[in-house]
């Protein structure tokens, strides 16, 4: 008898992820704690010398500062950092490279929340246990979730991501609680001669996060809770319906099919946009960047929904160690590095990241400089997770592969969540 290859909210991941073990593809024995396909976990554990921290672009300006500062404090344990393109997909397909290739030197890697089970499945990530465990305490837990994998924790959280909607107080006095609150307000955009709503449409990790949360936003759900696609329901077609319709009548300006997070943020920082959905980190660079349009009027609510306020997809980052690091010891002084309370108010102040920390969230000198990490803390909270499964490219592939042309208008709403529906579950046997 064949598995059933269930794909799992990571809520879930815990009690379901064990369907998954006999076809974790190509490499890697289920846990990856002895490697299979996958490097040695047990070896070099005491390893100390210099190493690579490797991560998308620091569009923060974050990274490199804090990497000075612990080159200084570690002069013969030296973290050399290798920044990658601003995109997702290219980031997770350098990875995925560097790994088979068995790069010793991309010691620390910055693990998207979407990759955790991919790369533990394939025994790529050194298992955080035993001599390399890590003190979790504290930290917020859909970020723990979703860096662990079968319940083994194979990264150390390194910030959270949850969507917001970011709008012009000076234009709108009352942000929309609903989507069709939104969208009546988009008058006001065409008003002023501006475009009402983007988020990222581009064809990429982005377009995945953006067209879930049109579909939970609605009530509809990716998968169910058993971890089956579930996408030929009306609450789906609404939630992408809203996407394509607000397309066709310009409300998603035309330029925004090619936005991805940095080209949205741009938009909405030169005053071309009523509303941006995007992460957290734009709060800083909105209000600190000097061509800067919006910097005292820019407001950020929780993402706009059916009845009330929507569900964000869960997003964020952890550091993960490579099975083929020669120096796993200094690794995991640097991974205790990033999630210490420091470092993790470091990025919230300098770059508006949303901390693994759960306290941080109610800090009051934090709250007071970022006063909007309440509804942060809340959108993350009520985050939806992206399918949690070693074929996770495959499902992103068949959302953004149907999604695109429906937003554009090419493909019926309906056909596109059947396919993609027909498309998951051939993922899934
Ligand atoms: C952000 C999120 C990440 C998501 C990506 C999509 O970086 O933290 O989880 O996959 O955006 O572009």
């Amino acid at each position: 008898m064949k598995t059933r290859n269930y794909l799992l909210p990571v809520a879930a991941a815990g009690v379901l992820a064990l369907s998954l073990s006999a076809c974790a593809g190509g490499g890697g024995g289920g846990g990856g704690t002895t490697g299979g396909g996958g490097g040695d976990a047990a070896a070099n554990l005491d390893g100390r010398g210099p190493i690579t921290y490797v991560q998308g672009k620091d569009n923060s300006n974050v990274v490199r500062p804090l990497i000075e500062k612990w080159n200084a404090a570690h002069p013969n344990e030296k973290v050399t950092f290798k920044e990658q393109t601003d995109q997702a997909d290219q980031q997770h397909d350098d990875l995925v490279q560097n790994f088979q290739a068995k790069n010793a030197n991309y010691d620390v890697v910055s693990v998207d929340v979407v990759w955790t089970a991919e790369f533990a499945a394939k025994g790529w990530l050194q298992p955080l246990k035993d001599k390399m465990a890590l003190d979790t305490a504290g930290m917020l837990k859909p970020t723990l979730d979703a860096a662990s994998y079968k319940g083994t924790l194979y990264a150390a959280p390194e910030s959270s991501d949850g969507g917001i909607l970011y709008y012009r107080k000076d234009l709108v006095p009352t942000p929309p609680k609903t989507w069709d609150e939104m969208m009546g307000m988009c008058s006001i955009a065409k008003a002023k001669n501006m475009g009402c709503y983007a988020g990222q449409f581009s064809k990429y990790e982005g377009l995945t996060v953006n067209a879930s949360e049109a579909i939970n936003s609605f009530g509809g759900s990716v998968l169910d809770k058993d971890g089956k696609p579930s996408l030929n329901t009306e609450e789906a077609k609404t939630g992408l319906a809203n996407l394509a319709k607000a397309y066709a009548d310009g409300n998603i300006p035309k330029e925004a099919i090619t936005y991805k997070e940095e080209e949205s943020r741009q938009a909405f920082q030169d005053g071309k946009l009523l509303f941006l959905r995007n992460w957290p980190y734009v709060y800083n660079l909105a209000t600190t960047e000097g061509s800067s349009k919006v910097k005292n009027v820019l407001g950020m609510t929780a993402l706009p929904g059916k009845d009330g306020p929507g569900a964000s997809s869960l997003g964020g980052h952890s550091a993960g160690m490579s099975v083929y690091s020669k120096n796993k010891a200094t690794a995991l002084d640097f991974l205790k590095f990033l999630t210490t309370e420091e470092t993790q108010k470091f990025f919230a102040t300098q770059g508006s990241l949303a901390p693994v920390l759960t306290k941080l969230y109610d800090d009051k000198e934090l709250v007071a400089k970022l006063p909007y990490l309440p509804v942060l803390k809340t959108s993350i909270e009520n985050a939806v997770p992206r399918p949690v499964t070693p074929f996770y490219p495959a499902v992103t592939k068949a959302i953004q592969d149907n999604a695109y042309p429906a937003i554009k208008g090419e493909k019926a709403v309906d056909a596109a969540l059947s396919d993609m529906q027909k498309s998951i579950e051939t993922q899934s046997k």
